[in-house]
């Protein structure tokens, strides 16, 4: 979490870093700030909350260097106020981080033995002292760097300006994403191609241990912290300036990606399949008919995408399916198999937690294949086969058009896996093809139920607690309706596998609670519709979604929201869409901040 921003330039950059920043906010956006090189001296402006209150203080206090570094943060380390928020800075060095020391603790104690006094509670304010240290030993700016990075454990990404250096810039990564742009005598670092698309679309992206050293005519970059040799890392032509990234007549970006999904999902789909000839496309690279199973890995909403896919892969391929919580994989130590394959699923491409099991299934001989939504992100670009979502940016920090998106990736997948395995007959991937390809008109058709699901969330929002319950894959998205809820509208849900309620979670309802039940009208169905019996007999206020035909059977008895009638293979997208919808106006109705929850970030690179 946490962006950064680098400028070497030939005009006042504070500014122009402010505007990055801003398409770095999904990253964090509790605090913020610039340190600019004002004739040779360090001076920085820095303020608590979102970055207009920054904004409005650089309008007070300007900044006027053409050489400066910014930062917006999501806190680890000390409470987000003006003293914690980034940059950190002595007289002669001012620092940028993004990600955590974890031996700052030591670190610091050593620092204070020899009599350092700290401003701040962060990890990040250590860095500084050290290259102070280092300063006063009669080291340069180029050798204090990389003697202090290898004194550093944890993940980074740093940029570093010094006092005096008007020409020169220090980057170093490692674990969190960098990128240097390549401007026409003026540099850049930036924590995505995306912050840089105003001043440049020539990027290059820093390999974990790189060091880069800037000045306005170009990089030097060493690997090994700095210390190794130097080594060339491609300039590539980036995409990202044509990427927009504008609410246009939305009130949040949440709603702009929840609207734009049956087309996005659309293009995800034309990528993945051959539509003409009712086939998936076999995917470069990994033969499924080689594999005795597959180990997913995610966290959040993408780990529920790889939920649902463990549905689609065990009937359409029957593949047996591992799938772990990226955060608990590597710590589970299980047993993988050499050549076996691991599938990742990430709308960044940077979660630490998904990366770092990435690399543990690398350390272990496994193949690497990746689900990601940036296709330049550090997931994607150490994988062995990647299978993109043509998702777009998502700036709402609530997952929503790139969920769908890895569904759609994700069954086109499992289709493949199928037909490679010789358990799909021609005929039976031909009507799975011809489900997906009637998806993304659905997806319209649901999203014309707005004004209902609208309605329907004034009242929730009254309420404190929600259930969410759903069998075969309507339990995966029992569990996203649940944490869209929470996350956005801070109203405590759970979700439930339907048949689980009477096993605990029953205890809990009563008629303030609203339950909302996810039930297509499918094999299912019934025993569905015995747990929402269960529910109305305690009183507790049931929200039927489902179908023509479920409603139907349901007879009119709970409060219903028809959604239109699908193939069961494709209805985890439709029933997510409702989902989202819901928690976006509760959302709204309770005031929340709808894009940018409290406590959240949009990309989370720390563990
Ligand atoms: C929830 C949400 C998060 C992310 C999770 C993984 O709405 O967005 O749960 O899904 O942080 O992020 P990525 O997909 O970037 O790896």
């Amino acid at each position: 979490m946490c962006g950064i921003v680098g400028i070497l330039g030939n005009e006042a950059v504070a500014p122009l870093i402010v505007d990055a920043l801003k398409r770095l906010e999904y990253r964090g956006y509790d605090s913020a700030g610039v340190a600019t090189l004002e004739n040779g001296r360090l001076d920085r402006r820095r303020a608590p909350g979102k970055l207009r209150t920054l904004e409005e203080k650089l309008r007070r206090e300007p900044l006027s260097g053409h050489a400066g570094i910014g930062h917006t943060r999501w806190a680890t380390h000390g409470t987000p106020n003006e003293t914690n928020a980034h940059p950190h800075a002595t007289e002669r060095v001012a620092v940028v981080h993004n990600g955590i020391i974890e031996n700052y603790r030591e670190l610091r104690d050593d620092l204070a033995k020899q009599g350092v006094k700290f401003e701040s509670e962060t990890d990040t304010e250590t860095i500084v002292h050290l290259i102070e240290a280092e300063l006063n030993n009669g080291k340069t700016p180029e050798e204090s760097v990389p003697a202090v990075l290898s004194k550093l454990r944890g993940a980074f990404a740093l940029a570093f300006l010094f006092k005096g250096g008007d020409d020169l810039m220090i980057a170093a990564r490692r674990g969190s994403p960098l990128a240097v742009g390549h401007g026409d005598g003026e540099m850049y670092v930036g924590s995505d191609a995306i912050a840089l698309a105003p001043f440049t679309d020539r990027i290059s992206y820093l390999n974990d241990g790189d060091c880069a050293f800037l000045t306005r005519k170009g990089v030097t970059i060493r690997d090994k912290d700095g210390l190794g040799s130097v080594v060339e890392r491609p300039v590539q032509k980036s995409n990202a300036s044509a990427m927009v990234i504008e609410k246009g007549n939305y009130r949040h970006f949440m709603a702009k990606e929840i609207a734009e999904q049956p087309e996005v999902v659309g293009h995800t789909l034309a990528h993945h399949l051959d539509m003409s000839a009712g086939r998936a496309r076999i995917p470069e690279g990994i033969d499924f008919a080689k594999l005795d199973r597959i180990a997913f890995s995610a966290c959040g909403t993408a780990y529920y995408a790889a939920l649902v896919a463990r549905y689609w892969f065990e009937k359409f391929a029957r593949m047996p399916v591992d799938i772990d919580i990226a955060s608990e994989f590597r710590y589970r130590e299980p047993p993988l198999k050499e050549g076996g394959l691991a599938i990742l699923i990430s709308q960044s491409g940077e979660t630490a937690d998904t990366l770092a099991t990435l690399r543990h299934c690398r350390a272990q001989g496994m193949q690497i294949a990746s689900v990601v939504n940036v296709p330049t992100s550090t997931i994607a670009r150490e994988s062995d086969a990647v299978f993109p979502t043509l998702a777009g940016p998502e700036i709402g920090v609530a997952s929503t058009k790139a969920f769908t998106c890895q569904l759609a990736t994700l069954a086109c997948l499992a289709i493949a896996a199928g037909r490679a395995r010789g358990v799909l007959s021609a005929e039976d991937e031909e009507r799975l093809v011809g489900a997906l390809i009637e998806l993304p008109r659905l997806m319209a058709e649901t999203l014309k139920l707005e004004p209902q699901i609208e309605r329907l969330a004034k009242d929730f929002s009254k309420a404190q607690d929600a259930l969410y319950l759903g069998r075969g894959t309507s339990f995966p998205i029992a569990l996203e309706g649940a944490l869209k809820l929470k996350e956005i509208s801070y109203i405590h849900a759970e979700g439930y596998a339907a048949g689980e309620l009477k096993h605990g979670p029953i205890a809990l309802v009563d008629e303030k609670v609203p339950v909302v039940v996810i039930a297509p009208y499918d094999t299912l169905f019934e025993k569905t519709v015995s747990n929402m019996q269960e529910v109305a007999a305690r009183g507790g206020k049931v929200l039927l979604i489902t179908d023509e035909a479920g409603a139907k059977e349901a007879g009119g008895e709970f409060e219903t929201l028809i959604v239109p009638t699908s193939y069961a293979f494709v209805s985890p997208m439709i029933y997510a869409i409702p989902m989202q919808l819901l928690a976006y106006h509760t959302a709204v109705f309770m005031g929340t901040d709808v894009d940018q929850p409290r406590n959240l970030a949009k990309s989370v690179t720390v563990e």
